[in-house]
């Protein structure tokens, strides 16, 4: 069927105007929620998220202090809070009573943390700060693709996103939604059982075509005042998830009691103590993060 026939046989004229033209022509240029946030985004080089199959392993504390310890390395970082029932990265930061900022032609400006790290939080959009709210999937969708498409992020050398425990919408939305994503870290505590439900979380990253960077075993030991090192939790969780899936273990990480002290007030050990084993471990894991990121060794 010729088109111009058809058009003049139902009656149609063959001349569309222009603003017709020009509505159509920006129909076919509409684009996918995700490519418009890749365009948003396209001056991050590289977006990582923090994942692990279980509550309490300790992934906003290795999220804050990365990126405390990337900023301190000169990098610049932002971080976002994708944990929508259970936001603790702007406490941790020292920036909880901070308000996020929306422009005239509606864009969101990121708040400002400690050491110029960028922080977007759902919790700066609830109306209370211990508000219970009921998500239900779609709508965790939607905040999280509007919180990505309408932040001014700038120039960034690393975004990173905490997740909740578990495989459920959030991880679903970040690998739905961030399509240049570098990959993900793994949390794990020594234990076995924890290193067994990390294990769903990588296999998760793996179906879903997500690279994993690699492991990070958190609360591994414990540095006592004589420097002796005492494991608390039995077992070699890190170590047996990075043999297991073939990726690195990134870092070692200790318990120290000062940190969930100095994470409830928003200041970070890295800086309070330098020398202190938990510093040196975070440092060691911007290196070894870094030579992974840049060599590509992982899968
Ligand atoms: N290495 C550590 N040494 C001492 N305390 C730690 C360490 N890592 C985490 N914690 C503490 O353990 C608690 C849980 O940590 P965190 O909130 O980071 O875990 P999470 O995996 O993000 O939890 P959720 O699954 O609820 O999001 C916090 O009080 C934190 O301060
Ligand atoms: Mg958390």
């Amino acid at each position: 069927m010729v088109p111009g026939k058809y058009s003049e046989e139902m009656g149609m004229s063959r001349d569309i105007d222009e603003e017709t033209k020009q509505r159509l022509a920006s129909l076919f240029q509409m684009k996918s929620i995700e490519a418009r946030i890749a365009e948003n985004m396209k001056s991050i080089r590289y977006k990582i998220g923090v994942i692990s199959g279980k509550g309490g392993v300790g992934k906003s504390t290795v999220t804050a202090n990365l990126a405390v310890a990337l900023a301190l390395e000169g990098y610049r970082v932002a971080v976002f809070d994708s944990d929508f029932h259970g936001p603790s990265i702007p406490k941790m930061l020292g920036v909880e009573d901070a308000t996020l900022e929306v422009t005239k032609d509606k864009k969101i400006l990121p708040v400002t943390g400690p050491y110029g790290i960028k922080i977007v939080s759902i919790l700066y959009l609830l109306p209370e700060k211990t508000e219970a709210v009921i998500w239900r999937g779609p709508l965790k969708k939607k905040f999280f693709d509007d919180l990505a498409l309408y932040t001014q992020w700038g120039e960034l050398d690393f975004l990173l996103f905490d997740l909740p425990p578990g495989t459920g919408d959030e991880a679903l939305n970040l690998a739905q939604s961030i399509k240049d994503l570098a990959g993900v870290i793994a949390v794990t505590q020594p234990t076995e059982v924890s290193a067994l439900a990390v294990a769903k979380s990588i296999n998760f990253a793996r179906k879903t075509n997500i690279r994993v960077l690699g492991i990070v075993e958190n609360m591994s030991y414990f540095v006592c005042g004589d420097g002796k090192k005492y494991k608390i939790f039995s077992g070699n969780g890190g170590e047996m998830l990075s043999k297991m899936f073939n990726v690195p273990l990134l870092g070692r990480i200790p318990i120290d009691p000062r940190v969930a002290e100095l994470g409830d007030s928003g200041y970070s050990l890295l800086v309070q103590d330098p020398d202190s084993e938990f510093s040196k471990e975070f440092r060691n894991l911007v290196n070894n993060l870094l030579e992974v990121l840049e060599g590509g060794e992982s899968r």
